[in-house]
């Protein structure tokens, strides 16, 4: 952190802030874009840890091949993936921006951070998976309507975006667009329209929240970050998408994808979910009757994909889902 350039990192939050749509490429030189790998993108690389980590949860693998970062800025979605999936599963990293500057930046830290990998400037013929990370909010409708395009040639596509509402329904607007053709493996447990989008359920939108590294808290230059940027670091919102040309089996009855935290009251925690037959559904702990599950509810950070069985909107049994029980959700509640 000692090379960050705080007053570029004070314009860029401007920028982000303010809609850079009309200034782009705003990376000025390499300074610009490593004050900013050392920090906003730092955060973008929880996020993508979190989901590669929800992937890895269940089992699901990519396919081998060529990997593009569109709109890779300083990289970090490139890097993070392969640092999930490893390099056997990489036969070429390309970086695309329509900044020379971040691509050229993008391409020496993959060079250095995973040496022997084959790296490239610019879209290939072939793409096996699109890698997206916090750009939507900077492209016009044309250019979503090519990346889309580009969505449809690939494999799969793995976008991250911040979990804000606007974000979170652009989001959801393109997985309607595209789950005829691609399936969806996350976060979404099914594959039909998304629940979200039903009239009742306008207030909701589908975010996340990543696990931030416990260093972060006692660092003093992580404290300037937050203090200069005015950002609350306890907090990492995300959303995201993932699909696939290649079908996956259904997941069982009464798999539930957390939606945002649990709302923790007296008797009880209500916790939204979406659940496998594609319903938006609310979901009730009650305290007297499963007093250990609401205290985990309350106190840790809950598991994003869960295992409910149902009465009504009562929670009668809740639990972990995870292939490390072996596909089986770990009955925590019953
Ligand atoms: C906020 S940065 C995100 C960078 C990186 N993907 C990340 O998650 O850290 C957005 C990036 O999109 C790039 N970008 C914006 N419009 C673009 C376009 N039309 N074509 C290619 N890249 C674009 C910008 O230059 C910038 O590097």
């Amino acid at each position: 952190m000692e090379s960050v350039d705080w007053q570029a990192l004070i314009r860029l939050r401007r920028l982000f802030i303010e809609g850079p749509a009309a200034q782009v490429p705003y990376w000025r030189d390499e300074t610009d874009v490593r004050s900013y790998d050392l920090t906003f993108a730092q955060r973008i690389g929880w996020k993508w840890d979190f989901v590669l980590g929800e992937l890895r949860r269940l089992g699901w693998t990519p396919p081998a091949g060529v990997v593009v970062d569109w709109g890779c800025g300083s990289g970090i979605a490139g890097r993070a993936y392969v640092g999930a999936f490893g390099l056997e599963r990489v036969q070429r990293l390309h970086c695309v921006d329509c900044s020379p500057v971040a691509v050229e930046y993008a391409l020496r830290r993959a060079r250095e951070k995973h040496p022997g990998m084959e790296v490239a400037a610019g879209l290939p013929e072939r793409v096996d998976v699109l890698l997206i990370s916090h750009v939507l909010s900077e492209l016009s409708q044309e250019t979503v309507a090519q990346l889309l395009e580009l969505c449809r040639r690939a494999t799969c596509v793995l976008w991250v975006e911040p979990g804000d509402y606007p974000s979170s329904l652009s989001l959801i607007a393109i997985r309607e667009r595209l789950r005829g053709e691609l399936h969806p493996v996350a976060p979404c447990p099914h594959r039909e329209r998304c629940g979200i989008l039903e009239p009742e359920n306008e207030p909701h939108w589908c975010h996340h929240f990543a696990p931030v590294p416990g260093f972060v808290f006692h660092d003093p230059d992580w404290g300037r970050f937050a203090h200069e940027m005015e950002i609350d670091l306890r907090s990492l919102p995300v959303s995201f998408l993932v699909l696939d040309r290649r079908p996956a089996p259904p997941l069982p009855e009464g798999t539930v994808r957390m939606i945002g935290r649990p709302r923790i009251a007296k008797p009880h925690a209500r916790i939204l979910g979406c659940r496998a037959d594609g319903r938006l559904f609310e979901g009730w702990v009650m305290r007297r009757r499963l007093p250990e599950v609401y205290r985990f509810l309350r106190k840790e950070r809950p598991p994003s994909l869960q295992h409910w069985e149902c009465d009504g909107e009562e929670i009668l049994a809740w639990g972990p889902w995870g292939t490390e029980a072996g596909g089986r959700p770990e009955a925590t509640g019953r």
